[in-house]
């Protein structure tokens, strides 16, 4: 079976990456794993935790037809967390198994899973999924899902 090209786009939500005060290394994380699965980031851009300025950032990115918009970091309990908010203003279609899966994989390995509000969903044709903020996280979330990209990209076009 020949694995299809994934478009990808990333999304970072931080108040102090995007003032530079910290490096993104979940970003990081992302790029290398999605190479597993043949993506290619053609998008990366990082914005600050602000409810609006996500919800645009990833209407511009589904406009530009990306297959798969991953997200990371602004999914917790502080104030400033709005990134599930933002995915829900901008999907037609929740794909609540995807969150579902992570967590349940992620409870084996620390309690505070439980504390992420990741969502996941479809607007057109691009699958939008939310991973929490640390490269940890990020890591054993993205792990998670990764077998199934390909079959979800497939399943969008
Ligand atoms: N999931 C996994 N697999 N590993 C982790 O270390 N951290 C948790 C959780 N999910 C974690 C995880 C923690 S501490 C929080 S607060 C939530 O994700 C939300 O993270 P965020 O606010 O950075 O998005």
């Amino acid at each position: 079976e020949v694995i299809p090209v994934i478009r990808v786009g990333i999304l970072t939500a931080s108040d102090r990456g995007a003032k530079g005060e910290r490096e993104d290394l979940s970003g990081k994380v992302i790029e290398e794993m999605m190479e597993a699965v043949n993506g290619r980031i053609e998008e990366y851009v990082m914005v600050p935790d602000d409810l609006e300025a996500i919800k645009n950032s990833l209407l511009a990115m589904c406009e530009k037809g990306l297959d798969l918009v991953l997200t990371t970091g602004g999914t917790g309990l502080s104030p400033r967390d709005n990134t599930p908010e933002a995915t829900l203003a901008v999907v037609e279609k929740q794909v609540p198994g995807i969150p579902e899966a992570m967590r349940q994989k992620s409870l084996e390995k620390t309690p505070n899973a439980m504390l992420s509000r990741a969502v996941a969903g479809i607007r057109g044709r691009t699958l939008i999924i939310n991973l929490p903020g640390s490269p940890k996280a990020v890591r054993e979330n993205l792990e998670v899902v990764l077998p199934a990209l390909p079959h979800a990209v497939e399943l969008l076009r």
